[in-house]
């Protein structure tokens, strides 16, 4: 009994003890037995933090002491009196601001976190825990379009608008982690391939949701029409080529540094100013590595000259050979005659069916066509050309690849 009861005494004075020596330690004592270093950082930040919102200077200047106190790092103690400092100037917004900074990069959760809890109590129809949790997204909503996100989320709490929060909240968190278009189009690509029409359907009728241009949204359309037909190999060789054409896509700077070299190399001369050739054909979306190939070695005949290193660098001709790659017939000032086209479209089957007899056919009266009809000496010039490519070994590869160009698959 008597020992209990001096166990107990003893505690009191320990308690007592480690009360004083904190309040010795500290400007404000601390109320419970937790070391003051630890639990007093960033309460007592946290507190003039809402001494600074509430305009007291006085308070945040005390709670800055204590946190001056109980701060542990160099950093921590220069960033401290940093606050320190702008309480004296008077600058309590910014106090205010970059400690709910600081906070909510240290240990509070994210403006996602936060979001994404209101929107659950949003859902289960509780606005004020709806409320309290967008009250500290507030906080933690570091640019000017995120706060203005937040207090619209606000408004709708207090006009019992719960719904339109759930929505707006899971929009804005799944444009945040959404797939992309290239994503979505690889995913319908693949279930093409695999063909399930239904997987592909579903992923493009997502991708059609992401889409942002017009463009885009035309050609995703014209999938879904081609997933509705059943055509899935068109699907597949559509999105493939389109994807080929996003990967190849350069950055401005380059753009522009390959075209000055196209000029400045006097390609233009010979194969149009606008792509659409001349005494040269169309050379717009060969093979990167055949257009290299072409220029260092020339034409047979002196047709084309044959450029070396010290005229263009390697360097520089990829890049010039990787943006001519990445231009289509859309690119260039041709303009292909109705009569033309159908040719080419007949020329196309007779290759895929192996007929090399109806291939040169339609080729030569493609020519025929495009000079009877005035065409461009450019596309002239890449008719004619494709009629020779006839002769060499490999001319399905290559036959295939300038109708593939002309028309625009
Ligand atoms: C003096 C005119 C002239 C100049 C300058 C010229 N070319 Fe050519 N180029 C031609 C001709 C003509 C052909 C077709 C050769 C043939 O019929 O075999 C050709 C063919 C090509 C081909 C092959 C096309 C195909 O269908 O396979 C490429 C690629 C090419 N040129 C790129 C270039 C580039 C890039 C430049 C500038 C660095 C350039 N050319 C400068 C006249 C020119």
């Amino acid at each position: 009994m008597l020992k209990k009861r001096t166990l107990v005494v003893a505690l009191v004075l320990a308690l007592v003890l480690a009360v004083g020596l904190s309040a010795c330690k500290q400007a404000t004592p601390t109320p419970s037995a937790v070391p003051a270093e630890q639990m007093g950082y960033s309460e007592a930040l946290t507190k003039a933090m809402e001494a600074a919102k509430a305009g007291d200077a006085q308070a945040a200047q005390k709670a800055l002491q204590t946190a001056l106190d109980a701060a542990q790092s160099d950093a921590d103690k220069a960033f401290v009196n940093e606050l320190l400092e702008d309480v004296e100037k008077g600058d309590l917004d910014e106090v205010v601001e970059d400690i709910a900074r600081y906070l909510g990069t240290e240990s509070a959760p994210t403006l996602a976190e936060l979001l994404d809890k209101a929107m659950d109590a949003a859902k289960a129809g509780d606005a004020d825990k709806a409320k309290e949790e967008l009250t500290e997204a507030l906080e933690v909503a570091q640019s000017d379009a995120d706060k203005a996100f937040v207090n619209e989320l606000l408004e709708d709490v207090e006009k019992g608008d719960l719904d339109e929060v759930v929505e707006d909240i899971a929009r804005y968190l799944g444009t945040e982690s959404a797939p992309t278009l290239a994503e979505l189009l690889d995913k319908a690509m693949d279930a093409a391939k695999a063909g399930d029409a239904d997987k592909a359907k579903e992923e493009l009728t997502e991708a059609l949701e992401v889409a942002q241009s017009d463009a885009d949204k035309a050609f995703v359309n014209e999938l879904l029409e081609d997933v509705e037909k059943g055509d899935l190999d068109e699907v597949a060789e559509d999105i493939e080529r389109y994807l080929e054409q996003q990967a190849s896509q350069l950055p401005s700077d380059e753009v522009a540094r390959a075209q000055q070299l196209y000029t400045q190399l006097g390609c233009f001369a010979c194969h149009g100013a606008e792509y659409e050739g001349n005494q040269g054909p169309i050379i717009v979306g060969l093979p990167v590595q055949s257009i290299i190939a072409q220029v260092r070695n020339g034409a047979p005949e002196g047709e084309m000259p044959a450029f070396d290193q010290n005229t263009v660098s390697d360097a520089d001709l990829e890049l010039l050979a990787k943006y001519l790659n990445s231009l289509t017939l859309a690119d260039t000032a041709t303009v292909i005659p109705d009569a033309v086209r159908s040719h080419l479209e007949m020329a196309y089957d007779a290759l895929k069916a192996g007929d090399k007899a109806g291939v040169e056919t339609h080729l030569q009266a493609a020519l025929q066509a495009a000079q009877e009809a005035g065409a461009g000496e450019g596309l002239v010039k890449t008719l004619d050309d494709m009629v020779e490519d006839l002769e060499e070994e490999d001319w399905q590869a290559d036959i295939e690849i300038h109708l593939d160009i002309l028309l625009g698959r």
